[in-house]
């Protein structure tokens, strides 16, 4: 049934590429949010922190609802944090990963080399399978 771009975005850099994305190849969209706010400095900070740690931290349900096995292809979309995988995704992967059938990764992250990689290799590592698609984006690093 087509292709779901599953995101999590902390400041809109991450929502507009996976937005960006759907409407090139015709996907649909869902946002993983979170229970507890994660801005300024602080935020900041404990964000990086929970990425280095592989933590799992509270999420909501996906906005849309939606049966992740009933797409073709799902494509993780999330930002790099600390050089590693965003808690909020690893914590998605960690409830989700199962229902998923075939998967692709969309990465936005804002140092202008090929460091963001690794976290590509992560998400397979938790799915347990190849990602059949990639794209990286690089945009802006946000404190607040
Ligand atoms: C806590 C934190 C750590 C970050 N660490 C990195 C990093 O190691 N490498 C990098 O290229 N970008 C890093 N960034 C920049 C983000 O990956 C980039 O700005 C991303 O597009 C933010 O997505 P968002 O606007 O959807 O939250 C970091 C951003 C945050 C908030």
């Amino acid at each position: 049934m087509g292709t779901l771009i599953v995101y999590y975005s902390r400041n809109g850099g991450t929502r507009k590429a996976a937005e960006a994305l759907a409407e090139e190849i015709g996907a649909e969209l869902a946002e993983i949010r979170e229970t507890r706010k994660r801005r300024g400095f602080f935020g900041f900070m404990r964000s990086g922190f929970e990425s280095a740690t592989k933590r799992i931290v509270p999420i909501l349900p996906l906005e849309p609802a939606c049966d992740l096995a009933s797409y073709d292809r799902v494509i993780l979309a999330t930002p790099v944090w600390a050089g590693g995988l965003a808690s909020p995704m690893r914590s998605f992967l960690a409830a989700h990963a199962a229902e998923i059938r075939d998967h692709g990764v969309l990465v936005t992250h804002s140092a202008p080399d090929d460091s963001y990689a690794p976290v590509m290799d992560a998400v397979d590592a938790v799915v347990g399978r190849k990602r059949s698609f990639e794209r990286s984006v690089v945009s802006d690093l946000h404190v607040g």
